[in-house]
């Protein structure tokens, strides 16, 4: 009996969509690339509850002291968008969208993907939510849309990522909530790999969801 062995071929690298996606929509939210013209909105939904993002959001500390450094930062994020896999623009912002509620056209949370790795068609995504709309849910409806539009193929207007993942601080109650929500897996648990503002060393836990456990149609894991 003869058996044919078939040796996997690595697919080509996964390429940014071009155009990107700029706009998509979970149920109460728009969530989309800034435009100059947000500065004022990002300046105050972070300069107004600046206490409340950090130690986890280091970037909260240094970032957005004055409506010029959101609207520099903007620029930052849109020249990104257009070169996500510049090693500048990859490690820190990649594809950065804010978070738009439908009915007051606020800006109340951020999303996006970085640390792009085109090898391994795989993304880090990430969420923050303004301290006056937390426990609503917020994080978990933009974090499942968002991995949708990262799974979605790009013919479809998505990324086409194959694998996304996710670190919080181990400390860090409220961000851990929101893959365990959504019935993340757990893939670590690492040790002392982070420096926080006023905690020192700390531990990192991380999740991780492929393309094919995730039902696009309904942002969920599937059954
Ligand atoms: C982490 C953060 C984005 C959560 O946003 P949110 O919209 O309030 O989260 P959700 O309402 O979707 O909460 C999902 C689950 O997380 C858990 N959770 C959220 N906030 C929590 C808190 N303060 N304490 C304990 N558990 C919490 C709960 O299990 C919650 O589900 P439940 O409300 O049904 O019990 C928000 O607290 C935040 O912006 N924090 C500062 C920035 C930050 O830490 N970003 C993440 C960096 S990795």
């Amino acid at each position: 009996m003869i058996t044919l062995m078939t040796t996997p071929q690595q697919p080509a690298p996964w390429t940014p969509p071009s155009p990107p996606p700029v706009r998509f929509e979970s149920p109460r939210f728009t969530i989309r690339a800034y435009e100059p013209s947000d500065a004022p909105a990002l300046f105050h939904a972070i300069d107004a509850f600046r206490e409340s993002y950090v130690p986890w959001l280091p970037w909260a500390r240094s970032q957005h002291k004055t409506i010029a450094d959101s609207a520099a930062c903007i620029d930052r994020f849109r020249a990104s968008m257009a070169n996500p896999l510049a090693p500048e623009n990859n490690a820190v912002f990649g594809f950065v969208y804010g978070v738009f509620d439908k009915a007051s056209g606020e800006l109340i949370a951020g999303t996006g993907f970085n640390r792009l790795a085109p090898e391994w068609h795989n993304a880090e995504t990430g969420y923050w939510v303004r301290p006056d709309r937390r426990r609503q849910g917020i994080a978990t409806e933009v974090l499942a849309r968002t991995i949708s539009i990262g799974f979605a193929p790009q013919c479809q207007g998505g990324f086409g990522f194959r694998r996304i993942h996710i670190f919080a601080a181990a400390a860090n109650t409220a961000s851990r909530g929101v893959p365990a929500r959504l019935g993340l897996r757990q893939i670590m648990h690492a040790r002392q790999d982070r420096w926080l503002e006023g905690l020192g060393w700390s531990d990192s836990i991380g999740w991780d969801v492929l393309a094919d456990e995730w039902d696009l149609s309904r942002s969920r894991l599937r059954a």
